[in-house]
């Protein structure tokens, strides 16, 4: 059985398309990617449908990272369809557990904030860049991949 694991951020075409990038790349590298299965959402619909931000896009491509996604929003189905959901910040938790909670039954996946995984970084949230310049986009990158190599060792030791 693969392991299904959803990133989540508010809009789903900064943060969460690169966070499951990221993991996808790495796990390609490692020639694990046939145990995963991997997406990512946003809280909000504003941009269902559009690839990701193209400073994003760039700034994962200067890494060699491919971000080829398209945003969809959050939908009670992901509950059960995942094992594992990783959200970027505080507001993302928390409306992510509010949605949950909306769910008549229990449910199988886990919510967990992303740098819960970090190795480098205290931060507890991944800072949203799409108001800032175009620094806080290789900052997010930095603390993404920081975090998914963490969350990469846990799933191969645990
Ligand atoms: P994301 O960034 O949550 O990392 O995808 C955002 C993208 C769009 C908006 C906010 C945050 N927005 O307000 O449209």
């Amino acid at each position: 059985m693969k392991r299904r694991i959803l990133f989540v951020c508010l809009g789903n075409i900064c943060r969460s398309p690169a966070a499951e990038a990221i993991f996808l790349h790495k796990l390609e590298q490692l020639k694990i990617i046939d145990e995963f299965y991997v997406d990512s959402a946003g809280t909000g619909g504003w941009h269902v449908g559009s690839l990701a931000d193209s400073r994003m896009i760039d700034a994962a491509s200067n890494r060699g990272i491919d971000i080829k996604s398209k945003a969809r929003k959050i939908s009670f189905d992901d509950f059960n369809n995942f094992d594992l959901i990783l959200t970027m910040d505080n507001t993302n938790l928390k409306n992510v557990k509010t949605l949950s909670k909306e769910l008549d039954t229990t449910f199988k996946a886990e919510i967990k904030p992303l740098l819960e995984y970090a190795i480098h970084s205290d931060l507890i949230e991944v800072p949203d860049p799409y108001y800032g310049g175009d620094k806080g986009f290789d900052k997010v990158l930095d603390l993404l991949e920081d975090a998914i190599e963490g969350l990469i060792k846990h799933i191969r030791f645990n």
